[in-house]
């Protein structure tokens, strides 16, 4: 008869000596599988006297037991260990330092479209929006710009080409923030209106102070009575609150705008003579904002309004310009050029972040 003991021993063997998964499964097929040692063993007991079978029936089980018993704990055995051998090989220096978080910065455009939006804001004026490409209508006709007036031009207007769906509608990319006028009168249907809309316009000229792509805000207040003084109180509080200064000197020019009648222009006294510097209400020197008028009764009649009951006033001032001014940048053509340096520089600080070292990330 088999010796018991001495099979049991070596598989038991077999089963320490197991070094992995696979290597153990392998001695468990040997031994308890279909074809295995213990398994023939079994297979036996059916052939045996019934004296017999009861002393080897025990033992044979008994074999069976310990065997299945102790590949149960050498699995355990090999799964910690592999957990281990995982820990060890994954550990984290968390006292490394951490990578550095490059985060964005707000862009001088937008840090000053905010400011003056919040500006605006308190004074009760709400913000309209436009598309860059605009019905030519909207740009020119409807601001009473008739179709030879030299502004429609070449030179100066980026002409879109006609595109299915445009139903013959001409298309332009809008050369100011004067649509929007129009559009805002025809949305709101009656006044009072008390809009501004900052935004991108495009006119065909590039130096270092004119780009193809700059930004203007709009202002537009339509209502009873409204009169040149208003026009002048709200430039002057817009600009005493932008440029952070309480004492302001403006001079108004007479000009020239087809949608504005009276047009007037304005300027702000400002001392520039020393290289590189701005003062603002001191000085001998005048500083351009931008053009600005009563509404024109013609403007006011096409997009439906009563010019014998309402007047109204606006202006559209170049952002661009009064961002170079307020932050010292000389070349506007540098606002566009997305140049990380130029952008680190003179971009704001949007938000600290803190890194896992605990330093703050620029
Ligand atoms: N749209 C004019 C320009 O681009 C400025 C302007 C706006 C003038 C509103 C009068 C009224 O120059």
């Amino acid at each position: 008869m088999t010796d018991i003991a001495a099979l049991q021993s070596e598989i038991l063997a077999d089963i320490q000596g197991a070094g992995d998964e696979p290597a153990l499964e392998a001695v468990r097929l040997a031994a308890l599988g279909k074809k295995g040692s213990v398994s023939a063993l079994l297979a036996t007991l059916g052939t045996l006297s019934p004296e017999d079978r009861k002393t080897a029936g025990p033992l044979f089980n008994g074999l069976k037991d310990a065997v299945a018993q102790a590949i149960g704990a050498r699995k355990a055995q090999l799964a910690d260990a592999a957990l281990d051998a995982r820990l060890a090989a994954e550990t984290v220096d968390v006292s490394l330092p951490s990578a550095p978080l490059n985060s964005g910065t707000v862009h001088p455009i937008s840090q000053v479209l905010e400011e003056i939006t919040a500006i605006f804001a308190d004074l009760g004026f709400a913000v309209a929006e436009g598309p860059d490409v605009e019905f030519d209508d909207y740009n020119f006709t409807k601001l009473n710009i008739p179709p030879d007036h030299p502004a429609r031009q070449m030179q100066d207007t980026f002409y879109v080409a006609p595109q299915p769906g445009d139903q013959g509608a001409a298309h332009v990319l809008r050369t100011h923030t004067s649509p929007v006028q129009v559009r805002a009168m025809l949305a709101a249907g009656k006044p009072p209106i008390r809009v501004i809309s900052p935004g991108r316009t495009y006119r065909v000229d590039s130096d270092a102070t004119h780009s193809p792509m700059f930004h203007q805000v709009e202002a537009l207040v339509v209502d009873e009575g409204i009169h040149l003084g208003h026009l002048k109180w709200t430039v002057e509080e817009f600009c005493k609150a932008f440029f952070e200064i309480d004492r302001i000197e403006l001079r108004a020019r007479p000009s020239f705008f087809p949608f504005t009648e009276p047009s007037l222009e304005w300027d702000m006294r400002c001392d520039r003579s020393v290289r590189g510097q701005i003062k603002f209400g001191t000085g001998n020197d005048w500083l351009e904002l931008g053009g600005s008028g009563m509404v024109h009764r013609k403007v006011l009649e096409n997009c439906g309004f009563d010019s014998t009951r309402y007047t109204g006033f606006a202006f559209g001032f170049g952002l661009d310009r009064m961002a170079m001014l307020k932050y010292g940048i000389p070349d506007i053509r540098s606002f566009f050029e997305s140049d990380l340096r130029w952008l680190k520089h003179y971009g704001f600080a949007a938000l600290d972040i803190p890194t896992l070292d605990g330093g703050l990330s620029r």
